[in-house]
């Protein structure tokens, strides 16, 4: 649940915060969730903001970014801060990108369960599972 005392406020992504949306989307520990791991140089970055800004919104606690989310063709991406994690910042986050982009659905892993306790604790229901082949370019095991 939401802390009843944090001052949260989304807001509209800006330049200034191009740099910590990187820095989180890199930061080890947060790493394991996301589906793609790579490493994101500050040229990659820049492109990809370049291309989609104002897709992302930051969470701000007290006027400092905490988290960001992100939806892009109805795809919420998630990230907050590991000190600020299960204070309800993702869910406030969440709250507020379902009232600009109601549709909105999330792919998630799963071995990602605070992702997964989440969507589900915000009434999100399982619709797809991927299944991936066992196949390497080695062979087959
Ligand atoms: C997923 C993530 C955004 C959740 O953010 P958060 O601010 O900690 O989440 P909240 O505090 O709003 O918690 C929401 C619910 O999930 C539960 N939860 C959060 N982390 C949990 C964990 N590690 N294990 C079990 N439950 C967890 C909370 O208890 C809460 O449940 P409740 O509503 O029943 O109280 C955060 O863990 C994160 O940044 N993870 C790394 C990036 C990531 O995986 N992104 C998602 C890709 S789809």
């Amino acid at each position: 649940m939401v802390e009843p005392d944090l001052n949260l406020k989304l807001i509209e992504n800006e330049r200034k915060y191009f740099e910590f949306i990187r820095v989180l989307r890199n930061d080890e520990s947060l790493k394991v969730g996301f589906i793609n791991q790579e490493e994101i140089t500050s040229e990659q970055h820049e492109l990809y903001m370049h291309k989609h800004h104002a897709a992302y919104f930051i969470c701000l606690l007290d006027d400092e970014p905490v988290g960001y989310v992100g939806v892009i063709e109805n795809d919420i991406r998630i990230a907050v801060s590991t000190e600020y994690h299960n204070l309800g910042i993702g869910k406030f986050m969440v709250s507020e990108i379902l009232k600009r982009f109601p549709a909105s659905t999330a792919k998630v892993k799963v071995t990602n369960i605070a992702s997964q306790k989440l969507f589900e604790g915000m009434g999100f229901t399982k619709e797809f599972i991927t299944y991936r082949s066992p196949f390497t370019p080695e062979g087959f095991p």
